[in-house]
């Protein structure tokens, strides 16, 4: 399944200001909402539709309503939380199921500290929201864990990503479709996407 750069020029100008070292952290933390928003609105055109009839101000008016298709949110801790009111600002009555993955510094393998997830996932679209696709490592170990817990329709929202975490993601799930707004040049040493926008959790937690 395919990979989505969105190149809508609002998302570009969002992530070109998210992108300055110097920016405020309520700046970046609004910004990291608002371009999830418009992942979502883009990572949602395909929902189903169905006809519906409300009483208008001068009769019945046929309408057309969202299918009732499930939706859940599944922000990876910590960074996650800073696009998940972003995406619900736009499905406000999706549910959330929270994922944390740590790596073992040893064995480098990512591992499940947190799997709150809601009910009914099999009848469910998940969409996973992290702001950075790196490595892959968290995505597919989320990917993995939705699957096993009955998932069967999956989206990722990143607001950057990696071409080495983009191949490995599609070619563990190549039925996942990954929604970003850059794919950036690669990685640093150290595991950062570069340019990237640094430490994702950091900036918008406020932290370091
Ligand atoms: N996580 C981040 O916060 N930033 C990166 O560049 C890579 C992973």
């Amino acid at each position: 399944m395919p990979l989505y750069e969105i190149r809508h020029p609002l998302i570009r100008h969002k992530l070109g200001v998210m992108r300055r070292a110097d920016l405020s952290t309520k700046s970046f933390r609004e910004l990291a909402q608002e371009v999830g928003a418009l992942l979502t609105y883009e990572a949602s055109k395909d929902l189903p539709l169905e006809p519906h009839e409300v009483e208008g101000w001068c009769g019945t008016v046929r309408t057309e309503k969202l299918a009732g298709k499930k939706v859940t949110v599944v922000p990876i801790l910590r960074a996650g939380i800073g696009m998940l009111d972003g995406v619900l600002s736009l499905i406000p009555g999706a549910r959330v199921s929270v994922v944390g993955i740590a790596r073992n510094e040893e064995t480098l393998e990512a591992h499940t500290y947190l799997e709150r997830l809601v009910g009914e996932l099999d009848q469910r679209l998940a969409l996973i929201v992290d702001p950075m696709l790196a490595t892959g490592g968290s995505m597919n170990a989320t990917i993995d864990l939705l699957k096993r817990a009955g998932c069967k329709e999956i989206r990722a929202l990143v607001l950057v990503a990696a071409p080495v975490g983009i191949e490995r993601v599609l070619a563990a799930h190549p039925d996942v479709s990954i929604y970003t707004a850059s794919v950036d040049d690669g990685l640093n040493e150290h595991g950062y996407i570069m340019p990237g926008l640094g430490d994702a959790g950091d900036r918008i937690f406020g932290t370091k």
